[in-house]
């Protein structure tokens, strides 16, 4: 069988996402979609021009929905980032126009008849998710927000750097919203074989000062280039290969979790049938209650959103 992935939304982010699929030949098959005609068969032809020097080979579609009918990945990265370069702003000035743009882009989806798993990028990402999930009519297992993966990527490299360590050498999650109500379950972190929370006992190390860095990390980069794009393209490549590879990875992704009857980031167990076990965490009652408030907020602005 083979390996067929579509990135819909060839901005910023989606152009990344289909770089590093191509030069690492992770795909077979890549399918390529935007609104924007000229800028998504510019960076088709790119992409081809780049093959001569590759390794891998990758057949190339462009702007065709009815190809997605026997892919094993669809990776939404459709949006607007201008819309976040204003004062104040947050991912949830994006709302009205990545609403819009998944009423327009799920219908042709399911249209497609198209069966895989869904990855959702587009902010904001938990709302976007569920409304990508109700409006494909998808099963709730195949339709997956990056959430938290990056959020918990930038607090393993905040970790790292104190420490002086990969941030590989360092675990945990970031749970929650893929937003300002996320936060870092610091139970859940470890470094140097240890518990995080002992360690920064022992070293006088404040860990509400580093959870803020880590939160901090995508607006430091916005502000940088106004877009963001390795950190979050790297995540969701990273999840669209456990899924073809049917790894079944524990990732800190956005699922649907009956308990909070919302999508939010809580590790999960993913393979090819997409979040194939849900994971329990032993969390400390203040972390229950964070994830609690950031599980209400978010489906306040679902509920806002439809
Ligand atoms: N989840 C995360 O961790 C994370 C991180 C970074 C960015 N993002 C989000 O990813 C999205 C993309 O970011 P970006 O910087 O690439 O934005 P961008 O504005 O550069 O690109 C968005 C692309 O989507 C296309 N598009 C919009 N509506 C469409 C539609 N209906 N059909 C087809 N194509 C459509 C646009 O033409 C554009 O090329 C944004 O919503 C951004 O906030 C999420």
């Amino acid at each position: 069988m083979s390996r067929k992935v579509a990135v819909i939304g060839m901005g910023h982010v989606g152009s990344t996402v289909a770089h590093y699929i191509v030069a690492n030949g992770f795909a077979d098959d890549l399918v390529l979609i935007d609104s924007n005609e000229d800028k998504v068969n510019a960076d088709a032809l790119d992409l081809k021009d780049a093959m001569p020097n590759l390794p891998y080979h990758t057949n190339i579609v462009v702007n065709d929905y009815s190809a997605l009918k026997d892919a094993e990945v669809v990776v939404s990265a459709v949006g607007n980032i201008k819309l976040q370069d204003q004062p104040q702003a947050d991912r949830f000035v994006e709302l009205p126009f990545t609403r819009d743009a998944v009423k327009d882009v799920a219908p042709k989806i399911k249209a497609s008849g198209f069966s895989g798993k869904l990855v959702v990028i587009s902010n904001p990402v938990d709302v976007i998710t569920s409304l990508y999930q109700k409006l494909t009519g998808l099963p709730k297992n195949q339709v997956i927000g990056t959430g938290t993966l990056l959020d918990s990527a930038r607090m393993k490299r905040v970790v790292a750097d104190k420490f002086n360590v990969d941030p590989r050498s360092v675990s945990g999650y970031n749970l929650g919203e893929h937003g300002n109500s996320q936060f870092t379950a610091w139970s859940t972190v470890r470094v140097l074989d240890q518990p995080i929370t002992k360690l920064a006992a022992e070293r006088n190390i404040d860990l509400p000062e580093l959870d803020k860095e880590s939160k901090l990390g995508g607006w430091y980069v916005f502000k940088g280039k106004k877009y963001t794009s390795y950190g979050v393209a790297t995540a969701a490549v990273r999840l669209v290969n456990v899924i073809l590879s049917d790894a079944r990875t524990e990732l800190p992704v956005s699922n649907f979790r009956e308990e909070y009857d919302v999508y939010l980031s809580y590790p999960a167990i993913v393979g090819r049938q997409g979040i194939v076990e849900q994971s329990q965490l032993d969390l400390t009652e203040e972390e229950l209650q964070k994830l609690q408030n950031s599980a209400n907020f978010i489906k306040q602005k679902y509920n806002e959103s439809l």
